[in-house]
């Protein structure tokens, strides 16, 4: 499940893909945006309710265009690096995940989704593995943060699945329709992950 540790670089600066089992993570790219757009079209059920960017807006190219020019601003100033999720065996891009360094010194947060009829798979599991490793051999990162609602069991399992631990449970007012307001932070610490 977790990439060999010869395909993910020690530093600064994060691999721009990762081979991990059923799916590649690549960076993100000006040419995903039309299947971004797409997949998010065909998700809004499914995302909209852990999602708060899940809107029909979303599902326009030209809108995933302008967020894949902030995504690499963000990439390039270490920030934020955004990923595509794409199947091993055809390139499909099925979701995306990102590693984020707004949670404080020496952490970062895993986010992820996969489109609805790509789910189910070991998708998102695998890419959350991959990026937990490309995390983990950033220089300064000790700790890896997934944030679910209490509610999204399908999140809290992809969690769950790859060791990582409930540090605590935050009261917060919900952002989507789905949650409940009870935010879930799971974490994996470098001394944890083996
Ligand atoms: C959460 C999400 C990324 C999981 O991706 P995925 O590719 O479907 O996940 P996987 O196929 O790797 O399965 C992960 C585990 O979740 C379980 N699972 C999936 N949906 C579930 C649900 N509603 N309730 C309980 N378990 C669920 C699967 O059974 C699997 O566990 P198992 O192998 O131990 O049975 C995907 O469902 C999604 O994008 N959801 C909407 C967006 C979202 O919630 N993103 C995360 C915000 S914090």
């Amino acid at each position: 499940m977790s990439p060999d540790p010869a395909d993910v670089a020690a530093g600064d600066v994060p691999p721009e893909r990762v081979d991990a089992g059923p799916v590649v993570v690549r960076r993100l790219r000006a040419s995903d945006a039309g299947a971004i757009a797409a997949a998010v079209g065909a998700s809004l059920e499914y995302l909209q309710p852990w999602m708060p960017w899940a809107t029909p807006s979303a599902a326009d190219r030209g809108t995933q265009l302008a967020r894949v020019a902030e995504a690499d601003q963000r990439w390039e100033s270490g920030i934020s690096y955004t990923y595509s999720v794409l199947t091993a065996e055809t390139g499909t891009l099925v979701g995306e995940a990102a590693l984020h360094r707004r949670v404080g010194d020496g952490s970062v947060e895993l986010g992820y989704w996969i489109a609805a009829g790509q789910s189910g798979r070991g998708y998102g599991t695998s890419a959350s593995a991959a990026l937990t490793s490309v995390a983990l051999s950033l220089s300064g990162v000790n700790r890896v943060e997934i944030h679910c609602d209490a509610a999204n069991a399908g999140s809290a399992a992809v969690a769950r699945r790859l060791g990582y631990r409930l540090d605590r449970i935050e009261e917060r007012r919900p952002e989507a329709p789905g949650e409940s307001g009870r935010l879930m932070i799971w974490v994996l610490d470098r001394a944890a992950s083996g």
